[in-house]
């Protein structure tokens, strides 16, 4: 884990990203939020700034030089996703706003097609909000069930309960890669495995995993896969929906609007091709240029290097963390990354959040857009450091010494 650390480029890295050299509350920044979102290396900002000093125009619909290169440039971020997931066309690559409109045009447009009275949409504990919600607001349009598999005390999935509840009447399984409030990575590819088996289709939801491992949707075998380029390093507002070009081909639009028809008359209207079946209107077209600049960016650093190097953080943290007898590690699962979740006996985590802000230390502290988890350990909230590609060790030493501090206070 030395070695790792050692070799890793962390300070040129921390060079390429402006924002983590300001002050908060005349403290340097130790930005330890990244799973909300995280900073934007200048390549990017000089992506976006460029697209619009240099060609800003709209896509697809002009034959003046600006739309064409603005198009190309759009584009351009459509074959750097594909090589980033290692999908098998570009046409199954869809830009949404974010993780959140990718599920909901998944669980929209499959809802439409598949589901049916008594339809069982299987979820499980850990979900964030975004991957219940939408499917709530569609089982009740068609009068399909939602199950749910339940989770141990270490954050790791049920999977007994999963076989058991994984059934033919099971039309979709959509799960989370990675637990945005614990950490845990899922054995998505032996859940993908079993719900083939069953004649169910998945959605991965890897918000909180695209940025920390690899992911080649060939080999996991996904029907879907979503995430949000703001936590790739990426501009907020735009993301990606990875379909398999068989099934979205199969699946109504989701939005109307320009772009995605053939031709339109009030009797009737024809769809276009994907995917621009599913991308309805002007897309956030600088958005999606960033995004391919964040990704050509973490191509460059390796992801299998950050994961290396995010995994010495998260094993520092934690073993420091737990020599803290009043804190709580919520999450323990074998498989994690980068996120670490806790509370401290009779420290509000909200309190602990602002205390260390005053330090000049980003923690969020809530419960993470994901409820259900807090339900289950019947807690409100808890307080969660999260890593990137450029945290360090030293930002690891004075968060672990400012909690000290604030326990030590509040004692
Ligand atoms: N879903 C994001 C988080 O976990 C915002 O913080």
């Amino acid at each position: 884990m030395l070695d790792t650390i050692v070799q890793y480029p962390v300070e040129q890295i921390r060079s390429h990203f402006p924002n983590l050299s300001i002050d908060i509350k005349g403290k340097k920044l130790r930005y330890l939020d990244n799973a909300a979102t995280t900073h934007k290396p200048q390549s990017v900002i000089d992506a976006i700034n460029s697209y619009y000093k240099e060609s800003n125009s709209n896509i697809h619909r002009g034959v003046h030089t600006l739309s064409q290169k603005a198009t190309k440039l759009y584009e351009n971020t459509r074959s750097v996703v594909k090589e980033f997931i290692n999908a098998n066309a570009l046409e199954e690559i869809i830009f949404t706003k974010g993780t959140t409109e990718g599920i909901n045009l998944v669980a929209n447009s499959f809802g439409k097609k598949f589901l049916k009275q008594g339809s069982v949409i299987l979820l499980s504990q850990m979900e964030h909000h975004s991957n219940i919600v939408p499917w709530q607001l569609v089982a009740d349009q068609y009068g399909a069930v939602i199950k749910v598999i339940p989770m141990f005390e270490s954050g790791e999935l049920d999977m007994d309960a999963f076989s058991r509840l994984i059934t033919e009447n099971v039309s979709i399984l959509s799960i989370v890669h990675m637990s945005n409030s614990l950490g845990t990575i899922n054995p998505v590819k032996e859940m993908i495995e079993l719900a083939h088996k069953e004649g169910a289709m998945v959605l991965v939801d890897a918000a909180q995993s695209a940025q920390h491992l690899q992911i080649d949707v060939q080999e996991l075998d996904c029907d879907f896969l979503v995430f949000s380029g703001h936590k790739l390093y990426g501009p907020t507002g735009v993301g990606v929906l990875y379909g398999k070009k068989n099934i979205l081909n199969e699946l109504p639009p989701f939005m109307g609007g320009g772009d995605m028809i053939l031709s339109v008359t009030f009797e009737k209207t024809t769809f276009n091709k994907l995917p621009a079946k599913f991308e309805a209107g002007t897309p956030n077209i600088s958005g999606v240029i960033g995004l391919g600049s964040a990704l050509t960016y973490m191509n460059s650093i390796g992801i299998d290097a950050i994961q290396e190097y995010e995994k010495s953080l998260l094993i520092e943290c934690t073993n420091q963390l737990q020599d803290i007898p009043e804190l709580q590690i919520i999450g323990t699962a074998k498989e994690k990354a980068s996120v670490i979740s806790f509370t401290i006996k009779n420290i509000h985590p909200h309190d602990v959040g602002s205390l260390l802000d005053a330090d000049g230390i980003a923690v969020r502290a809530g419960h993470h857009c994901s409820q259900p988890v807090m339900n289950f350990y019947g807690i409100p909230a808890t307080s969660r450091i999260s890593f990137g590609m450029y945290n360090t060790i030293e930002e690891i030493d004075d968060t672990v010494k400012s909690i000290r501090s604030i326990i030590k206070m509040f004692a």
